[in-house]
């Protein structure tokens, strides 16, 4: 592959995975005064956290496999190794062992997921940015995420991983199978809040605006008061995202030609968290048709239908599970920035011809941040009015989904809420 072409499969797979993060947030507006205990009140800034979306933090891998699916695929490996994002695994031939470490398989009795026999993969760097500022750490230029951001705190006095930190998790599972997860966020709010006297603003990008809201539900009230300034949410789908139903249906190589859509699909599918993101009834007009076949209209109401047909039975189980997780969108009970992208097309609906679910669709284009639909990202608006914080929605136009991470308008927004009183 000549090497224009190469960077080429490179960005657009940068493009692909960042497409996909659904997560953000950020806020601030919290009552003068709210320092903990005695000391350090003078401390001028809040500790950060930073919670990325889907795709949105590195994954290791290390394996002792009784089988592989080719015989380049590695079966052992000394030690742990990057398995996302690593640019060198995701071309044609090495894509078949890395979907085989990467997918996992859901147990139907258990209501629970795993790693195929022999893959232990693990979530690097909890505590620390480093594996949410880039996500390819051999190529950190191409694959930044949360840098620019992180390289803003820096320059106004923050200092890596400590009073700014990062939350990786494993975002191919919803909520209800990262427990753990939870309670090392929690245990570091309280320990950065003790720290630094003062309580902790939370920025999340895509699905970590749902993680954050699950995480926040989960608090008492008396705690959310004590340890937490504010939430910023970038790019928030409370309500879902429509281009899950395509990844699910007929899988999305977001346009990278080496890559099978077909053949990427059959790791799309294993990941939970995007059976949980499909979108919600609490917010999509219920006779809004979201996929056309030939023979079937399916709409919000027809999920158990679409598993059904496309032959995926599992993930209607998957749905079920994870659905009243945050349906109800119970307000978070903190400060909220909502800040999301819009203006740019983003997929709606989606129309098969008789080869479904086996064929690309014709895309029915909308408002969002082009993965985010607008009617998600504004759900925050319902909170006003029902929580004593405040709720702040900032519409940013021309921002799409991951650019808005590098935006100066959502760079400049994220200072005030910190050095606000
Ligand atoms: C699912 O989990 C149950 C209970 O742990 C176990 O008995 C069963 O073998 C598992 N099923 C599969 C297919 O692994
Ligand atoms: C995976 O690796 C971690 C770290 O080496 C180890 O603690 C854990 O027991 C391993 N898990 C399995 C299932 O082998
Ligand atoms: C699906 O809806 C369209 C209009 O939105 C309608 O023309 C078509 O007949 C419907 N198809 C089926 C199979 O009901
Ligand atoms: C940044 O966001 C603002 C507000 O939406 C927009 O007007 C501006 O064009 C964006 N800048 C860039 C470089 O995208």
């Amino acid at each position: 592959m000549g090497s224009s072409h190469r960077i080429k499969v490179v960005s657009s797979l940068l493009h692909l995975c960042l497409l996909l993060l659904l997560l953000s947030a950020h806020s601030s507006e919290t009552p003068v005064g709210k320092c903990l205990g005695t000391e350090s009140c003078q401390h001028p800034r809040p500790p950060v956290v930073l919670i990325p979306g889907d795709l949105g933090n590195q994954l290791e891998a290390k394996l002792d496999k009784p089988s592989v699916v080719h015989y380049i695929c590695y079966k052992k490996t000394d030690s742990f190794f990057t398995l996302w994002l690593n640019l060198e695994l995701l071309v044609p031939v090495a894509i078949d062992c890395w979907i085989d470490n990467i997918r996992l398989i859901y147990n139907k009795t258990t209501h629970t997921t795993s790693s195929p026999p022999g893959v232990n993969i693990s979530v690097p760097g909890f505590g620390e940015t480093s594996s949410l500022e880039y996500l390819d750490p051999s190529k950190r230029a191409v694959s930044l995420y949360f840098f620019s951001i992180v390289q803003s705190l820096v320059e106004w006095g923050y200092t890596r991983d400590d009073d700014v930190r990062g939350a990786p998790y494993d975002w191919r599972k919803a909520p209800n199978e990262n427990k753990e997860f939870f309670l090392k966020l929690q245990q570091m709010i309280e320990e950065m809040a003790e720290k630094a006297g003062r309580p902790v603003v939370l920025i999340a990008h895509s699905m970590g605006n749902m993680y954050t809201l699950y995480f926040l539900n989960q608090q008492p009230q008396a705690w959310k008061d004590k340890y937490i300034k504010a939430f910023v949410s970038l790019g928030p789908p409370w309500a879902g995202v429509a281009k899950t139903l395509r990844v699910l249906i007929s899988g999305d190589n977001n346009r990278i030609p080496v890559i099978s859509p077909l053949k990427i699909r059959s790791q799309q599918r294993t990941a939970v968290s995007t059976s949980w993101l499909l979108p919600y009834a609490n917010s999509w007009p219920k006779d809004q048709v979201l996929v056309q076949t030939p023979t079937a209209n399916y709409t919000v109401l027809d999920y158990k239908h679409l598993f059904s047909d496309i032959d995926f039975e599992d993930g209607w189980l998957m749905r079920q599970d994870t659905e009243t997780l945050v349906a109800d969108l119970t307000p978070p009970g903190v400060a909220v920035h909502c800040l999301y992208g819009s203006g740019i097309p983003t997929s709606e609906a989606f129309q098969y011809s008789d080869k479904f679910p086996d064929v690309e669709p014709t895309v029915v284009f909308g408002d969002g941040d082009g993965t985010v639909n607008l009617l998600s990202a504004v759900q925050c608006k319902r909170w006003i009015g029902k929580q004593k914080q405040s709720v702040t929605l900032k519409e940013l136009p021309g921002n799409e989904h991951v650019n808005m991470l590098v935006n100066y308008t959502t760079v400049a927004y994220i200072k005030t809420v910190l050095f606000s009183p």
